[in-house]
């Protein structure tokens, strides 16, 4: 029998394959707090609706779009410094043997670069829904058959709850991509002390984060030239629409992007061109023209900056890596 939130593996279709990873899902998007959120989000005096839902599967393919775009540096830069330190990283807190498990794992490639140098004795890929997983670690199984691979369904966001398997062994917590910069300040500490609790004394977390830099570099990277990152804003209108009912035009609306220097943070909103009236399953909402809906920050942050919230977190011990031009760091922070 499966256990409670299994959801099983399938039956290796060949006696030397190795057994297909273990499939968890220990929790499922609640729809009425979804509805409830999102409600909230278009009542309140500053219209909003949280990053996350950015992520429906037409949403994904245009991030996955902007990451390849030439005024989106971070994935790109994030990519060299590993390719240039790995092994440095690797050494530092005697990593290798750890489990690594990959907070926001997607299809699972950032994580996958990194097994070569660090040679991980167990993977736990988590992400907010566990068929998203699926393909990308039975490849990965196929290709390192004696890993023990494990993925999770979860909002780590909101619970680090390991299932007891990965309990043991030494823990590094990989947060990659600078997600880190979509929360505020105060929830990226409260999150980064809940990782920090997670490592339960030993463990470490290597995270990527976005540097402060030039407003123009920062503003091409969310508004670029062939119009992605507007297609990635505006698409989250589309699936509000199928999450309540809502009616929203995407032509009624334009994506804004710009740099807050004093906040340290780029803005994303969607502006009404004209006044408009939206309505939706439980209510309306009538926007001027010019009102904004506030869709995402992006935090940036020094070096320095970045290094005490860690501290402030409860790490013990910490190296960075950076480009050549500092634009983005990789951090690896230790629990002792
Ligand atoms: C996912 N996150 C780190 C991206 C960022 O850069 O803040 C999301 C994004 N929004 C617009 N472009 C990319």
């Amino acid at each position: 029998m499966p256990r409670n939130g299994d959801i099983g593996s399938l039956t290796p279709a060949h006696p030397a394959a190795p057994a297909p990873p273990r499939l968890l899902e220990l929790h499922r998007p609640n729809a009425d707090a979804m509805r409830a959120e999102l409600l909230a989000g278009l009542a309140a005096p500053t219209a909003t609706i949280a990053p996350k839902y950015f992520y429906d599967p037409l949403g994904a393919r245009l991030f996955a779009a902007i990451t390849e775009l030439p005024e989106y540096y971070p994935t790109r830069t994030e990519a060299s410094i590993f390719a240039a330190h790995l092994p440095a990283i690797a050494d530092a807190y005697g990593l290798p043997g750890c489990t690594l498990i990959d907070l926001g794992a997607g299809n699972c490639e950032k994580a996958a670069r990194l097994f070569p140098a660090l040679r991980p004795a167990a993977y736990v890929a988590l992400d907010i829904a566990v068929e998203y997983l699926t393909t990308s670690l039975e490849c990965l199984q196929r290709e390192f058959p004696s890993m023990k691979i494990l993925g999770v369904g979860t909002d780590f966001t909101r619970s680090l709850a390991l299932p007891d398997e990965v309990t043991h062994a030494r823990r590094l917590f990989f947060y990659p991509g600078s997600s880190i910069g979509n929360f505020t300040p105060a929830e990226a500490l409260a999150f980064l002390q809940r990782v920090r609790a997670a490592m339960a004394g030993d463990g470490a977390l290597l995270i990527g984060v976005d540097l402060v830099k030039d407003a123009r570099v920062l503003e091409a990277a969310y508004d670029d030239a062939l119009g992605v990152t507007a297609a990635f804003n505006l698409n989250v209108l589309n699936h509000v629409n199928h999450l309540i009912g809502a009616d929203f035009h995407t032509a009624d609306w334009r994506h804004v992007a710009f740099y807050d220097p004093e906040q340290q943070r780029i803005e994303m909103h969607l502006q009404a061109h004209q006044a408009v009236t939206v309505r939706f399953n439980g209510g309306a909402r009538r926007f001027a023209r010019g009102e904004r809906i506030h869709t995402e920050n992006s935090y940036k942050y020094t070096p320095a900056q970045f290094a005490a919230v860690l501290r402030d977190a409860g790490f013990q011990a910490q190296h960075h890596w950076t480009d050549e031009r500092d634009w983005f760091a990789l951090f690896l922070a230790s629990a002792q």
